[in-house]
């Protein structure tokens, strides 16, 4: 391996950064070039590579966001566009791409590698919506819970001194393992998903409760892709049912995938960083690298964009029990 090239690629998520610095350096390491394409698999085709040093990646662990930029590019999912990526690549001399980011961005990494076998090419989970087979955590996820258990925490201050209901709508239109696992930490009354049908009658039920038990005031987290539709919508058929509390409507949006990363993200993202060059250097290809139970793990580009993580039918009840 001579060249690797690193991009991030989809929605950024804290700790992209840290995993770019753990890419350079390790990359370095090991006498290898290493350059950052700027802006996604967008900066490929538009032959934005940057070549990095050490110092390039001074001071940015601690920094949310990604120096390379990010993009979706809807060029790239054409034959032409993957064609100009793969032109470019080869025109630099690059033999190894690493490619941080979600699902859509493993299928770009895909479709290259399978087209073009003499770039080799490794996934690193980077989404805060923790949706990806073959790791317990991707990175961003854990910095973005933490803001939302921030965030909620300072709305129910306010919820109970109003005597009101929130409904609080956080990111992931397809899974809901920020609103479950937020929601848990937050005390929420109820956590509305789309792995889960949303049933009103039941939430209704919930909220009758509490409130016969002279609960002053309540949170119901709603993932952005919830079945029943978001925050604005719910909030509206059950105010038509159960009108006792005011009610109220929170969207935290952007927050959520901004900000320092955790600790554990910075970690996480500097451990795959090294594995991801290191993997590279033993000649894999077409792999996410992972951690699994403490542990690294490997597997094919195309079983971690397949599934969905699955939700633990244990935590949903447990959630349930929690709100009685
Ligand atoms: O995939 C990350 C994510 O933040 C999702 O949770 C959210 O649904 C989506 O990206 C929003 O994307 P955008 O910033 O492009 O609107």
């Amino acid at each position: 391996m001579q060249h690797i090239a690193v991009l991030t690629s989809g929605g950024d998520a804290p700790g992209m950064n840290a995993c770019i610095r753990a890419v350079v350096r390790t990359a370095i390491y090991h006498n290898c070039k290493i350059s950052g394409v700027i802006g996604g698999y967008e900066g490929l085709i538009h032959n934005e590579l940057k070549e990095l040093s050490s110092a390039d990646v001074g001071n940015i662990i601690q920094r949310g966001g990604t120096i390379l930029k990010t993009a979706r590019s809807l060029r790239y999912k054409t034959e032409e566009g993957l064609d100009t990526a793969y032109q470019n690549l080869k025109t630099r001399g690059v033999d190894g791409l690493v490619v941080i980011g979600g699902d859509g961005s493993f299928r770009g990494a895909e479709a290259l590698a399978k087209k073009y076998p003499d770039i080799k090419v490794i996934g690193i989970p980077g989404t805060i919506d923790n949706d990806l087979f073959g790791t317990d955590f991707t990175i961003g996820y854990d910095t973005a819970i933490n803001t939302v258990v921030q965030a909620v925490d300072n709305i129910r201050d306010t919820a109970i001194s109003h005597n009101r209901l929130f409904f609080v709508e956080v990111m992931g239109r397809d899974a809901g393992l920020i609103a479950l696992r937020s929601g848990i930490a937050c005390g929420a009354e109820a956590i509305l998903i789309p792995e889960t049908t949303t049933y009103i009658d039941k939430l209704v039920e919930v909220l009758e409760r509490g409130w016969s038990r002279k609960k002053t005031g309540c949170v119901i987290i709603v993932a952005e892709g919830d079945d029943a539709g978001g925050a604005y919508k719910v909030a509206e058929i059950v105010k038509q049912k159960f009108d006792k509390y005011e009610t109220k409507v929170a969207i935290l949006g952007h927050i959520q995938r901004g900000g320092s990363p955790t600790c554990m993200d910075r970690v996480l993202a500097t451990r795959l960083g090294y594995e991801a060059v290191t993997s590279l250097l033993e000649g894999k290809n077409r792999i996410m690298v992972g951690q699994v139970s403490g542990k690294v793990t490997h597997i094919p580009l195309t079983k971690a964009v397949k599934h969905n993580s699955e939700i633990n039918e244990t935590i949903l009840q447990i959630a349930e029990i929690m709100s009685l």
